[in-house]
């Protein structure tokens, strides 16, 4: 059974945070994608190994999906380890998949506790087996929820994704299942890691570039870009607020007129 107790706390700080809400919940952005840039940066500054920006990293990003549960965003997709990013020296790697487990191993009961949905996008099978049983572990638990989507962007890469997608297509055409005029945008949709989820309506890539590195090209054609100067470990709750009310100053018209 849920403890009481959870129940009252649960309430206690939703009611505490409705002052921090940085938009009526109507503007809030139903789905918010994030490429967590800066870490190795924010690391070299401070003299530290790139693995502490990396653990820094960590702890912003668990601020950030609690705010996104706070604040009622139904989904959230944090770039976490690209297709590209196996060209970083091995011990970088090995770390990060380290923090990876550690992360859903420490995590696992919150985010539960939350109702919070976790998605893989990518493919976690070149991941190490210890990491991948965690992750396994942490998809059979949340399953079920019907809270806050969390998609980590693992071994991802959006034209890896798209070149799946069109092979699975073209396989359902070889197997005479559909034709080459029944595909549109929908199926294409539909296979993609992301299927069944809606388009993000805001891209936040912190650390100061001005760059979409192979993340769900597909999927942004019509998402708000918000760039941040500040390094991902940096990034507080604050600039979280401030994004999303940059976002709700943007007009939106999606190719027509207002
Ligand atoms: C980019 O910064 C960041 C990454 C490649 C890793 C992101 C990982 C986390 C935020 C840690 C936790 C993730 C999980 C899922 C537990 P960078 O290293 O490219 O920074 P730089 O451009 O300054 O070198």
């Amino acid at each position: 059974m849920f403890p009481v107790w959870k129940g009252v706390f649960r309430r206690q700080k939703a009611s505490k945070l409705e002052s921090d809400m940085p938009c009526r919940p109507e503007e809030i952005p139903v789905h918010v994608a994030v490429i967590m840039d800066g870490n190795g940066r924010w690391a070299r500054r401070r003299a530290l190994p790139r693995a502490a920006g990396h653990h820094a990293g960590m702890l912003a990003m668990r601020e950030v999906i609690r705010a996104a549960d706070d604040w009622g965003i139904k989904v959230l997709t944090l770039y976490s380890f690209s297709t590209e990013n196996w060209k970083r020296p091995r011990q970088e790697i090995d770390y990060l998949w380290q923090l990876v487990d550690e992360f859903f191993k420490l995590d696992i009961q919150e985010l539960v506790e939350r109702n919070v949905h976790i998605r893989i996008l990518g493919d976690p099978s070149q991941l190490p087996l210890a990491t991948q049983q965690t992750i396994a572990r942490a998809l059979e638990q949340t399953k079920a929820n019907s809270g806050l989507t969390v998609q980590f962007a693992l071994n991802y890469g959006s034209r890896w994704e798209i070149v799946r997608a069109v092979q699975q297509i073209a396989t359902r055409i070889e197997e005479l299942e559909i034709s080459v005029s029944d595909i549109d945008e929908q199926m294409v949709s539909d296979a993609l890691a992301t299927a069944g989820l809606p388009d993000p309506d805001l891209l936040i890539r912190t650390a100061g570039d001005q760059r979409i590195s192979n993340f769900l090209l597909w999927q942004i054609a019509y998402a708000e870009f918000v760039f941040v100067d500040v390094m991902w470990p940096e990034f507080t709750r604050q600039h979280f607020y401030s994004a999303i009310q940059a976002f709700v100053a943007r007009e939106r018209r999606f190719g027509g007129l207002k």
